[in-house]
């Protein structure tokens, strides 16, 4: 019999319900509104959507997205500043090709996007935890420590955070720390490479601004995706940088071999924006995703009253930390075998060690009758590491552990 290929990165776990998993809710992925896009894209660009690209992205795409991210900052980001990639991940791994060479140090924040940490060790750098307090990175102390690492040679050419809705803290860093941040980076020639991933998915109030609206002269680099509001299949997303910095991506020696990176889709989604579909899909993915946020949290609260977190204002994640006779490691262990998952907290840390009391809840992925189930579980699962009284007799099946994605 033959085997069936797989299509996905998602690998579904009978019986589990996983709030590991950053992904999006499959009811919130535009099918009939993109293959409209599509269509249309073709009917207006023709032959044009299909041959090689312009190689900064195409100008339709560059256009709209000009104007729209124009709406939530003070001026608008010109042409020049844009390079359309595919996606965020391909964004950080052309801007650690283009800032660093191997034995570099890379300042991360901390806990971060545990993917980051693997995207910038693929190019031979050291990581290097920033100092951090409760409001997120401390530019003070970032300052010393980045003097001190001058003063014995060594090279640091790139910090890299996630400043708005955190992958996985669900925090923004106050307004107070990105001004003192971006005029730190200023003083030391440090590139900060701003993580603009989570922005439009803010669910209370406004997103703050953006480190690169604050500065968009050289010392910050923002990476913007369309994985999280419209669909990370697109494998598209852009990079905002000062004309120089877009001159040298230009000059990549692929992209001159390949031409703009995505053309097509590009293109769909130059459609898809200027039409008006991407902010009525916006609106409604925003919608939902407070909505599961809010079961997610009232269902904790009730059935895990020992994690301790806060309420994310925007984003996909929920942070949370357990009592400190509690591990990470142990939680996991049990809550598989009460059917639930999650990722533990020690990935999102460059340096072992940390993270060993928490864990990330993903609430994108599920919808909330099953998210209220999950935390009734993880409730469960705590229950029996506390006080032993045991998992819903017909949720529990071990599994086996894995690390999620
Ligand atoms: C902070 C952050 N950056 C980047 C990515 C990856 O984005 P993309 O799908 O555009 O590569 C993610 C996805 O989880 C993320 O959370």
């Amino acid at each position: 019999m033959d085997v069936e290929l797989p299509i996905l990165q998602f690998e579904d776990r009978p019986g589990v319900l996983d709030l590991g998993w950053g992904h999006p809710h499959p009811d919130l992925l535009p099918v009939t509104s993109w293959r409209e896009a599509v269509q249309e894209s073709l009917e207006v660009f023709g032959w044009r959507a299909l041959t090689y690209g312009f190689a900064a992205g195409p100008g339709p795409l560059v256009e709209w997205l000009g104007e729209h991210l124009a709406l939530t900052q003070k001026e608008r980001t010109p042409a020049s500043q844009f390079f359309v990639t595919n996606g965020a991940s391909h964004a950080l791994s052309l801007l650690a090709t283009l800032y660093t060479r191997p034995g570099d140090l890379v300042m991360m924040d901390a806990p971060t996007y545990h993917y980051a940490l693997r995207i910038f060790r693929d190019h031979g750098v050291t990581l290097v935890q920033a100092p951090v307090d409760d409001e997120g990175i401390d530019p003070a102390a970032l300052d010393v420590l980045l003097g001190r690492l001058r003063q014995v040679g060594e090279r640091v050419p790139l910090l890299y955070l996630v400043p708005t809705f955190a992958n996985p803290t669900g925090k923004s860093l106050a307004e107070e720390h990105r001004r003192l941040l971006v005029e730190g980076a200023h003083r030391h020639g440090l590139t900060v490479i701003e993580d603009d991933t989570y922005r439009e998915l803010a669910y209370d109030a406004a997103a703050p601004p953006a480190l690169w609206s604050l500065d968009c002269s050289g010392p910050v680099v923002r990476v913007g995706t369309f994985s999280k509001t419209v669909a990370p299949g697109l494998r598209l997303g852009w990079i905002n940088a000062a004309p120089h910095v877009v001159r040298r991506l230009v000059g990549l020696g692929y992209v001159d071999s390949g031409g703009g990176v995505n053309h097509s889709i590009a293109l769909a989604m130059a459609v898809f924006g200027s039409s008006g579909r991407y902010r009525s899909h916006v609106e409604r993915v925003r919608d939902r995703y407070a909505g599961q946020r809010d079961t997610l949290i009232a269902e904790l609260r009730d059935a895990a009253p020992l994690l301790e977190f806060d309420r994310p204002e925007g984003g996909w994640f929920v942070w949370a930390r357990l009592p400190s006779a509690v591990s990470t490691d142990g939680l996991l262990v049990s809550a598989h075998e009460c059917g639930v998952s999650f990722t533990p907290g020690s990935v999102f840390f460059a340096d072992p060690g940390n993270g060993a009391h928490h864990l990330r809840l993903a609430f994108s992925m599920l919808p909330p009758d099953q998210l209220a189930e999950a935390a009734r579980r993880l409730g469960s699962a705590l229950d029996r590491l506390t006080d032993a009284s045991g998992c819903p007799a017909d949720t529990g099946r071990p599994v086996r552990p894995r690390r999620a994605g």
